[in-house]
């Protein structure tokens, strides 16, 4: 998810609203011409190139799919061909498999699974622990942490049935998942706390659930990498938090192979300088990293909209303007540039493949949204051509 309000967020985002109302607003009296901008180029004429063998050289490219994406033959097609890596973008998490102590659901991650397998794609998982909770709705089930917290044993139960779901879901997936984001978001927002301590597993463990987790996935399979995922490592503040429980993990002799930067950015935030910084302090740690859940809004919301939707900015509607959708591919291409010239950047992870599906629509605000680098019909869009040919211009 996104972070609550930074003042220099803020200040960025009231100028993007400007920029944003000034290219979107004001319809009755302007021609569509100069609300929308220039036309975007023509797509190059060339075949379609596998954006997969285009970066080839630098990163896995991954896509987050449901099982149902791969139900449409179309679909399957251009997973198989553009990607090199799925990630399950909800059926991998502990509210979909942890149906109660020692009972799992697999079977909707085991379609997705038995897929790259067909087609020879790697799968990063995704992943072992999250405090998540929408209403009825939770990725940490109430089963972890059923008994008295005044028990003294408590803490020990709890640990025991972490332990006991991460052996089972990593020996599950052993040999076939690569990768695991072995707990997601556990760094806070908040400036007097570094532990989000509005987890039930921080409520439960205190920071200990980290340190278990990471053990216990390693003890069960010795050759997945081990990563911490989070958001917003480009802001120096979190980031602080986040290098600091690395090296409390490391110096506890946790094993711990990298980061996971989610990257829900948008089309001018936040500045590539930050996102440079945040790769290079992993690196230096001796970290890998990897981008795992890549998307491109067209909002540059301040940050106060993932708490206070009323803060969030208007719908574009559709059809979005062509400037929005220019600058999105220029976006795509300045972020691909940077994670091209940075070596321990292991794998790139779009959250979704198509504009047909995207969790933006519904989260912060429903509304339009077009992340991805192709079209509701599939169809490559500016953002796909920006990244996977160099000469073309949107
Ligand atoms: C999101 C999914 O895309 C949604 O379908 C679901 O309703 C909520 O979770 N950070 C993460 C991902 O680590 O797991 C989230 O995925 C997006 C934010």
């Amino acid at each position: 998810m996104r972070p609550s309000g930074i003042a220099v967020r803020a200040l960025y985002a009231g100028v993007t609203l400007l920029t944003i109302a000034s290219i979107a607003g004001c319809a009755h009296n302007q021609t569509a011409a100069t609300r929308d901008g220039l036309p975007l180029a023509a797509a190059p004429t060339q075949a379609v190139p596998q954006l997969k063998s285009v970066m080839a050289a630098h990163f896995k490219v991954g896509a987050a799919i449901e099982p149902d994406s791969i139900d449409s033959p179309a679909d399957a097609a251009l997973l198989a061909v553009q990607f090199s890596s799925l990630t399950a973008e909800n059926k991998m998490k502990p509210g979909t498999i942890g149906v109660a102590a020692g009972e799992y659901n697999f079977a909707p991650a085991d379609q997705i699974v038995a897929f790259a397998q067909a087609h020879g794609l790697a799968v990063r998982g995704h992943t072992l622990v999250w405090h998540y909770r929408s209403g009825e709705w939770t990725e940490a089930p109430d089963w972890f942490f059923a008994g008295d917290a005044k028990d003294p044993h408590y803490h020990d139960i709890v640990a025991a049935r972490l332990q006991r779901y991460v052996t089972d879901v990593v020996t599950h997936f052993r040999g076939k998942v690569y990768a695991w984001d072995v707990v997601n978001e556990v760094i806070s927002d908040d400036p007097h706390q570094v532990y989000r301590e509005d987890s039930p597993w921080y409520r439960a463990l205190g920071k200990d659930y980290i340190a278990i987790a990471f053990r216990a996935a390693r003890a069960a399979d010795p050759d997945v990498k081990l990563y911490i995922n989070e958001y917003s490592t480009d802001d120096a503040a979190k980031r602080a938090k986040l290098l600091s429980v690395i090296r409390d993990l490391r110096a506890q002799g946790v094993p711990i192979d990298g980061v996971g930067h989610q990257m829900h950015i948008s089309i001018n935030w936040p500045p590539l300088q930050n996102m440079k910084q945040a790769f290079d302090d992993v690196a230096a740690l001796g970290l890998e990293n990897q981008v795992t859940e890549l998307d491109v809004s067209l909002y540059s919301d301040p940050g106060a909209c993932w708490s206070h939707p009323p803060a969030c900015l208007p719908d574009l509607g559709q059809p979005v303007p062509n400037d929005v959708m220019r600058a999105q591919a220029q976006r795509y291409r300045a972020v691909f540039d940077l994670f091209e010239h940075e070596p321990s950047i292991k794998a790139v992870t779009f959250w979704g493949y198509s504009d047909k599906h995207t969790w933006l629509t519904s989260i912060p605000v429903p509304r339009t949204n077009l992340p991805l680098l192709f079209d509701a019909n599939l169809k490559p869009k500016a953002a796909f051509w920006a990244i996977a040919d160099s000469s073309w211009q949107p």
